[in-house]
């Protein structure tokens, strides 16, 4: 599926174009399935995304009570470290939207790492079937060097094909991180990248546009089997592709 790249003036329009889409697509998903299951992303950029949904139109827009909420990845740290990505969405969408608890799946960091990372496949594997779709859709940021989740380069985690989560050790950032892993996001109904500015213009023109080597830029490891790949960016950080 090729991807569909979709540029916007800064971040704050990328924000309320992608919580437009998202209020779109849960509409229509939920028309036909009692259940709307979404992968968060960490990191910064989808901050003021989640901010916005947690307000009108979305906040009473959306039927939050039907969505299933999980991570793409977490930082192995205690919930109320700032790096947390569970804590970062539960301050700023989920204590404001009516998602029931028991539909927010956090990354446990009070187990030892592959513990959790087996636990949550198990979670995963609870709600998904070993064939077909499994996410509705997986919001995933990409960094400055193109990792993307926690697949950072270099990792053999990049060319994972059977397991669904893992807990590596990031050496670079002396932290054990857990993350999902190519095979559960690639067979998600869709996938979105949030990327913005210029720091990511370099990378998201090789991950893009380049030749396909997932070890030097492990976001080209993400491409759907039969679901939608979008790339929501900014002007900034599409600069450099062709055609901007
Ligand atoms: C994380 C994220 C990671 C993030 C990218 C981009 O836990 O760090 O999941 O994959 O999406 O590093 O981060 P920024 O949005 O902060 O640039």
């Amino acid at each position: 599926m090729k991807a569909l790249i979709e540029p916007y003036k800064d971040l704050d329009a990328l924000s309320t174009a992608v919580a437009d889409w998202l209020s779109r697509r849960v509409a229509s998903v939920l028309r036909t399935e009692a259940r709307f299951t979404l992968v968060l992303s960490g990191g910064s950029t989808p901050e003021r995304l989640y901010a916005l949904l947690a307000r009108e139109p979305y906040r009473s827009g959306i039927a939050w009570e039907k969505i299933h909420v999980f991570w793409g990845d977490e930082r192995y740290v205690p919930f109320d470290d700032s790096r947390h990505n569970g804590r970062m969405a539960q301050e700023l969408l989920l204590s404001q939207v009516p998602v029931p608890a028991d539909q927010v799946h956090y990354m446990d960091t009070t187990l030892p790492p592959e513990e959790s990372a087996a636990r949550y496949a198990a979670l995963l594997h609870d709600y998904f079937g070993e064939s077909g779709p499994t996410f509705d859709l997986v919001l995933l940021g990409m960094g400055d060097d193109g990792h993307t989740l926690s697949l950072f380069p270099g990792s053999p985690l990049i060319h994972e094909q059977s397991a669904w989560v893992a807990a590596p050790f990031v050496e670079k950032q002396d932290m054990y991180r857990i993350t999902l892993t190519a095979p559960v996001v690639n067979r998600a109904a869709a996938v979105a990248f949030l990327a913005a500015g210029a720091g990511k213009a370099r990378t998201l023109q090789a991950v893009i546009e380049g030749a396909y080597q997932p070890d030097t830029y492990p976001s080209q490891c993400i491409r759907p089997v039969a679901g939608e790949l979008h790339w929501f960016v900014d002007q900034a950080a599409s600069a450099l592709l062709a055609g901007r």
